[in-house]
């Protein structure tokens, strides 16, 4: 059967149409489109997202990538027999445009409505992208301009919170440090860029919480730190920092989330006893990243899952998790709302 998933939590509006089993039938639909329209360069010039100026971007997108994605697939409406959209968490704006949009389509086609965690989804890409392995039971890694969280997948509806950011998601630190050191956005892939040419032990930056067993992440100190290594110890030394500076500074920060990224997600591995490792989100884009999470399941004999970019960052095939839901007889009501923020205490529930 034929889905139709939308994404508009944050500043891209996805859509996509996938393909999988017919409730009771369970299994990995194939994805037959999905198309993104970035707002990248909207936000560009303000150094982040602005939430009014990405809902208002998304009314403007929704109904044009919807119909790309319908024609990139070769169906129309009338072929489709389920609606899935992520109503969590996300800018609240945005995802009413999503749900709107999703709500208006299900009930005009008369087919059901399908409420998605974009963390899950984000998780599902792992199982979407190797369709012929087992994912589940796996530690699951989102590391994205918004999120910085570890859960403990059990299977695709049922993450259980690990642990998360207690401050800026790692993206977004990347972003931060790139302002500060004057580099464009968005800013992960400049830092990357500059620190291949820095010398990553330049600066010994601070790692919250790393030898700590909570499985919790801060970036706010590190960032801080990063301050008053470009400007001195009260941030107001104006001097233009030297090209070396700045590539030494990339790199120092660089390595210093992943050295946290990674041991935080080896602890969660370890005190939950599992051998897979699943991650999302568009910061899986960073090679040293992936290059040491390569050698850290390597060394601990791990199976790791790294979907291709095109489903890290965020999209709306990742909503394919919608299928497990259909299975599970998971159907959204008709009042169902959007959420801000996580659903933190104890099992997320549908
Ligand atoms: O998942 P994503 O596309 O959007 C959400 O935040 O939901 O992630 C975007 C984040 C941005 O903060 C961006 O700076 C970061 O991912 N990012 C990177 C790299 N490419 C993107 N961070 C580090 N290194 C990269 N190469
Ligand atoms: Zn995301």
């Amino acid at each position: 059967m034929l889905l139709l998933a939308i994404e508009t939590t944050c500043d891209e509006t996805g859509a996509a149409v996938l393909e999988g089993p017919r409730p009771p039938d369970v299994g990995v639909p194939t994805i037959r489109s999905s198309v993104v329209a970035s707002q990248i360069e909207i936000h560009q010039r303000f150094g982040g997202v602005v939430p009014e100026i990405a809902a208002r971007a998304h009314v403007r997108q929704i109904l044009p990538v919807i119909d790309e994605a319908l024609k990139q697939a070769n169906v129309t409406l009338a072929d489709i027999e389920a609606i899935a959209v992520a109503t969590r968490p996300g800018l609240v704006g945005a995802l009413i445009v999503g749900l709107t949009a999703a709500k208006a389509l299900a009930l005009a086609l008369d087919v059901p409505l399908i409420a998605i965690d974009h963390l899950e989804a984000h998780l599902y890409a792992c199982q979407l992208s190797h369709p012929d392995r087992e994912v589940y039971p796996c530690v699951g890694m989102v590391v994205s301009g918004g999120h910085t969280h570890l859960f403990e997948c059990v299977g695709p509806l049922e993450a259980i919170p690990l642990g998360g950011t207690i401050d800026d998601a790692a993206g977004e630190a990347f972003d931060k440090v790139a302002s500060l050191l004057g580099l464009g956005y968005p800013g992960g892939p400049e830092v990357e860029r500059i620190a291949k040419g820095g010398n990553p032990k330049a600066f010994a930056f601070p790692r919250a919480f790393l030898h700590d067993e909570r499985l919790d992440f801060s970036f706010s100190g590190l960032k801080t730190a990063v301050l008053y290594a470009l400007r001195g110890q009260k941030g107001l030394d104006l001097t233009p920092p030297s090209a070396q500076l700045v590539a030494d500074l990339a790199a120092s920060f660089q390595v210093a989330v992943v050295d946290i990224l990674v041991s935080k997600a080896r602890q969660a591995l370890r005190q939950k006893g599992l051998n897979r490792l699943g991650i999302g989100g568009g910061v899986a884009a960073n090679g040293a990243f992936r290059d040491r999470l390569t050698t850290m399941a390597v060394a601990d004999r791990i199976e790791l899952f790294i979907p291709p970019m095109s489903l890290c960052t965020d999209n709306a095939a990742m909503a394919g998790v919608a299928f497990a839901k259909l299975a599970a007889g998971q159907i959204a009501d008709d009042d169902v709302d959007v959420l801000a923020g996580l659903v933190r205490a104890g099992r997320r529930t549908p």
